[in-house]
């Protein structure tokens, strides 16, 4: 298969967040190869230094900074930092979560806050941190990440489909405000995207991977380089017009 190269990223800084591992270690090795400056940020250390060496041959070696998302004034540093460092962000890729799955009976006040400090409350202050980078360079895309979840209601995982619902309501409050300067707002929500850890937590046999792609219209395994070619697509100027949006990419699944 061939897929499509933006000239539009070459050289163009890119934010992204959870880059370290799963579909954000996607995200960064394909804005990597197009030529962009990437840096990202993760909790996991080793794990994004290791991501930041295999990708040091790339036309511009990614940058790796440790920082916790739910720590607001740490990540707002880091965005200035890099803002310093590699030039004005010209794209923001809102990919971290965390997917911890726990009923309804089990939610407690202090769960619930944790769990919005890390699926929602950074997808806000990252956008506003890189606002006036965005503004300087007279364009911007912002990319929010939800997740299919919370169409289907599943049950296991409140608090984790509330902040993907409210990501939409995110993406297009911040699409209205901050269009004028030339700055668009979109999310991806895929679908169930086969990484090392849903392999390891939540499809561990081969049997359960069949049911899952059986449940597709496109009867292949989703893949975190498919949510990052989307990626690509929302962050080049190949989708200009596209704004306020969100796209799901699940191969179908219902
Ligand atoms: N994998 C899927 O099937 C799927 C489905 C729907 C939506 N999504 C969404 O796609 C995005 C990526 O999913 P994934 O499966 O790769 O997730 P993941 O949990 O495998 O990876 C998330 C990354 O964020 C990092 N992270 C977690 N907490 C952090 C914190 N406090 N500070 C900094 N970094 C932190 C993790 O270390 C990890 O590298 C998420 O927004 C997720 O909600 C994924």
């Amino acid at each position: 298969m061939n897929f499509a190269q933006y000239p539009s990223l070459s050289g163009r800084v890119v934010f992204v967040t959870g880059g370290a591992s799963g579909i954000g270690a996607d995200i960064v090795r394909a804005f990597a190869a197009t030529g962009s400056k990437v840096a990202f940020v993760d909790i996991q250390d080793e794990v994004g230094q290791a991501l930041a060496d295999e990708l040091a041959g790339s036309a511009h070696r990614p940058i790796f900074r440790r920082c916790d998302l739910t720590d607001t004034e740490a990540t707002q540093a880091v965005i200035a930092e890099i803002g310093r460092e590699l030039g004005p962000i010209g794209v923001l890729v809102n990919n971290a979560a965390n997917d911890d799955r726990r009923e309804v009976d089990d939610v407690t006040p202090d769960y619930w806050d944790w769990s919005q400090s890390i699926n929602l409350r950074p997808q806000f202050f990252t956008a506003q941190a890189v606002r006036p980078q965005m503004r300087e360079l007279g364009y911007g895309s912002i990319i929010n990440f939800s997740s299919i979840a919370w169409r289907g209601g599943a049950p296991n995982m409140p608090a984790y489909t509330t902040a993907k619902a409210a990501v939409l309501g995110l993406t297009r409050s911040l699409a209205r405000a901050f269009g004028a300067d030339n700055i668009r707002v979109n999310s991806i929500e895929p679908g169930a995207v086969m990484t090392e850890k849903q392999y390891a937590l939540w499809y561990k046999t081969p049997e359960s991977v069949d049911a899952l792609v059986s449940r597709q219209c496109i009867r292949t395994v989703l893949r975190g380089e498919e949510i990052a070619r989307t990626a690509l697509f929302l962050g080049a100027d190949d989708s200009r017009m596209i704004t306020k949006q969100s796209i799901i990419v699940d191969g179908g699944l219902s």
